[in-house]
């Protein structure tokens, strides 16, 4: 049996997974070539922040492995939070190493629970928190909840504000934020007023969609008047995909908590709770997790390092800016391009059936992705929106390519 065939009858996610299974003879940045000569750009890949074979992290993890004496190993961790310190500017004063998104989402919970000595947690429709049963539970993703109940209770959720599809068919230049007046108005009328923290993507992720300017001012100020604690998840926005390093610091608002992860390990797992402060007794129960084994903590540090030198930051901003103005231009040409939304290394492209109703069509959609992939550019996917989440160190060309290949393709459709 070759691994192919081992994979597609053992792998519990074979069936939900990519249909594409590759044999990766040669890879570099957002590139890599298959057995039969094939090259493809990983469109989609929000674990590896540097992309493929990066020198400096693979001389990390070699001189890591070389080096791991016990009384070493301390020491990437001591970079580590050094990194972690300087690029927040000191902003928090507490850090916890996990090994996963999710579980810096639990603790995250769980410790602004103990602080407030109230338990009621706000999220948001669409947001993706994790995986883990408590993770799950604060994310509006009906899929991974369906079936699954009872849920952990205590959560009320709102719309977040996905403006191309305002709920409350608001435009938001003049809304005034309505979707944030409902959020109030739900937890007024649902909740036991007992709420501790607000959870939020400070842009979802998963379909690439970003509040409009002010709105997570407008939320801090209301969470900081309330006495209720604001957490940012930034597992997806931080470290360098929007174009600097993290979300907070170009919105000048600056959360009780902030969690990273996925891309910080470019590959390993490590994820980071930043927090201001901790209750005293809360140390203790944290022990045991395996966010701060050396080898991550020096394949974070190798991402540190590559984002603070700035070049692939000034690259996630030139292909970032490319994008936005070649894909505002094929939404212009195409009428069965809905809303391209996105900033940095981070866009979705919505397809819809007509410009009045912006009715989704998800079969156009996969009708497209699949025909990308077959040219070899393999972006994800959300609802009716085609998404782009390459590692930062996609090329220009690669970015061009890619904007060609699709007008070919939605030039063939005839639409
Ligand atoms: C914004 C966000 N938070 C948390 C998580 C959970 O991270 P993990 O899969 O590492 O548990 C994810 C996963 O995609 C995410 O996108």
């Amino acid at each position: 049996m070759n691994n192919k065939n081992i994979i597609e009858q053992y792998d519990i996610l074979a069936s939900v997974t990519s249909p594409h299974s590759f044999t990766v003879v040669e890879a570099h940045g957002a590139g890599f070539k298959d057995e039969t000569g094939k090259e493809y750009v990983n469109l989609n890949e929000i674990n590896r922040q540097l992309g493929y074979s990066n020198l400096h992290f693979t001389k990390m993890m070699k001189d890591c492995l070389d080096s791991a004496a016990p009384e070493k190993t301390s020491q990437y961790k001591n970079r580590l939070y050094h990194h972690i310190v300087e690029t927040t500017n000191n902003d928090f004063q507490k850090i916890l190493l996990t090994s996963s998104g999710s579980e810096a989402v639990e603790w995250a919970i769980r410790v602004s629970r103990k602080r407030a000595g109230r338990y009621e947690i706000v999220s948001f429709w669409n947001s993706i928190h994790g995986r883990t049963y408590l993770a799950s539970s604060v994310s509006g993703n009906p899929v991974r909840k369906t079936g699954y109940g009872p849920l952990a209770p205590g959560i009320v959720f709102a719309p977040y504000p996905y403006c191309y599809r305002c709920q409350f068919d608001e435009s938001p230049d003049r809304c005034n934020f309505r979707c944030l007046e409902f959020l109030k108005q739900k937890i007024k009328s649902e909740s036991s007023q007992g709420v501790a923290a607000v959870i939020v993507e400070p842009f979802q992720g998963a379909g690439i969609i970003f509040p409009p300017d002010g709105y997570l001012k407008a939320l801090r100020e209301w969470t900081a008047e309330n006495g209720i604690e604001l957490i940012f998840d930034e597992v997806q926005s931080g470290l360098g995909r929007l174009g600097h390093m993290y979300e907070y610091q170009r919105l000048g608002v600056v959360p009780d908590a902030l969690l990273l992860g996925k891309g910080m390990g470019n590959g390993l797992h490590i994820s980071a709770m930043l927090l201001k402060d901790i209750p005293d007794a809360d140390p203790k129960i944290m022990t045991g997790g395996s966010g701060d084994l050396p080898l991550s903590c020096a394949g974070a540090c190798a991402v540190f390092d590559e984002l603070r030198k700035e070049e692939i930051l000034d690259n996630v901003n030139q292909v970032g800016a490319y994008w936005h103005e070649a894909l505002t231009k094929l939404a212009q040409k195409f009428s069965c391009i809905g809303d391209v939304r996105g900033r940095g290394a981070s866009f979705a492209i919505e397809l819809i059936s007509d410009q009045e109703s912006k009715k989704e069509n998800n079969r156009l959609r996969e009708k497209v992705v699949g025909q990308l992939q077959n040219h070899g550019f393999l972006p994800g996917q959300w609802h009716s929106s085609i998404i782009l989440r390459p590692p930062l160190s996609i090329t220009h060309k690669q970015a061009e390519d890619f904007v060609c290949c699709l007008e070919r393709i939605l030039d063939i459709e005839g639409i």
